[in-house]
């Protein structure tokens, strides 16, 4: 098969994240307009973490794109649990902040559950406070956490049947891996969730009718991980020498599978403009607006 013929297959496989992104961002954008005041974002980023600093700018640039405010409060990286957690409230009492991120990871010597719980459940815009996180877990919320929602809008917008489906999920951080799971689930798909611990991981990844993998290890799950046909959902980012790579090994994976969101430009773009859609929704609830 000539190398044209092959990538236009690939082509075809792509769960393409970026396209999506730029959709779900040119909607807020569009009902932003009609807010009669705009929703800020703010986002607490702790220095000393290259790729943390990157993530804000980026969110940072999705809100201007939107049309949505923003602003970012910088703590050094020596910052105390009660330092932090101050500003924490000094954002929950600001009327003008609608949204509040705490960029993760935090240092090894800041608790994060016990910073993220400090925000507002209102403000919470990751959706990671006990509340929220609850909401989601007994199914009335309105929205979830941004990557899990990007991933779940990215199945759906590829038409992929989730009821009644096997789904492997790889990683269960709340953040990503756990709240995937419960997402997944919710859409009536019988969902196993694997972690560090668990045995034989291949024998129930080969399983996965939907393969969602959230490590943090370059390339780890390779091509016998993976049942013919499969959906895969790459959500690792893994930086080396300047370049980024998923947690699946992209290259041959995507000779066996019916589907496969490439890194970057996968759930990555989709995880900033769910943070988008969710900043517009937080404002409509609680701004009367
Ligand atoms: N694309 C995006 O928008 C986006 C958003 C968030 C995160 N990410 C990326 O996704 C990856 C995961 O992020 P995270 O925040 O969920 O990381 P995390 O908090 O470090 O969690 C990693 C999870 O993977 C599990 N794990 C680690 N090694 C494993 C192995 N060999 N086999 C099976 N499970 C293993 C861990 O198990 P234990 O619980 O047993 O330790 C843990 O549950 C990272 O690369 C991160 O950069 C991407």
């Amino acid at each position: 098969m000539s190398k044209v013929v092959v990538y236009d297959i690939i082509k075809q496989m792509i769960l393409d994240g970026k396209l999506l992104a730029q959709e779900i961002k040119n909607n807020v954008k569009e009902s932003a307009k009609r807010l009669k005041k705009k929703p800020l974002l703010a986002c607490i980023i702790i220095e000393g973490n290259s790729a943390s600093e990157i993530y804000v700018k980026s969110k940072q640039k999705a809100c201007e794109e939107c049309g949505l405010s923003s602003k970012v409060v910088r703590l050094p990286k020596n910052t105390t649990q009660k330092k932090l957690e101050k500003e924490i409230e000094n954002l929950n009492n600001d009327k003008d902040v609608t949204a509040i991120l705490l960029q993760l990871p935090l240092p090894s010597h800041l608790n994060s559950v016990s910073a993220i719980n400090k925000i507002s459940p209102e403000k919470d815009v990751d959706c990671l406070t006990y509340k929220n996180l609850g909401k989601v877990f007994v199914g009335e919320y309105d929205i979830a956490p941004c990557t899990a929602t990007g991933i779940i809008r990215l199945l759906e917008k590829y038409n992929i049947e989730l009821e009644g489906k096997r789904a492997v999920v790889v990683g269960r951080s709340l953040l990503v891996g756990r709240s995937v799971a419960t997402l997944l689930e919710k859409k009536n798909a019988t969902v196993t969730l694997c972690h560090s611990k668990t045995k034989n991981l291949k024998e129930i990844t080969k399983e996965a009718e939907i393969l969602v993998v959230a490590i943090g290890k370059k390339q780890y799950i390779k091509s016998d991980f993976i049942k013919k046909s499969a959906v895969v959902v790459d959500v690792g980012i893994n930086r080396e020498n300047g370049k980024i790579y998923g947690d699946v090994d992209f290259e041959k994976a995507s000779e066996k599978c019916q589907y496969i969101s490439p890194v970057p430009g996968g759930v990555g773009p989709l995880t900033v403009a769910c943070l988008m859609e969710n900043t517009f929704k937080l404002a409509l609830k609680n701004n009367k607006n």
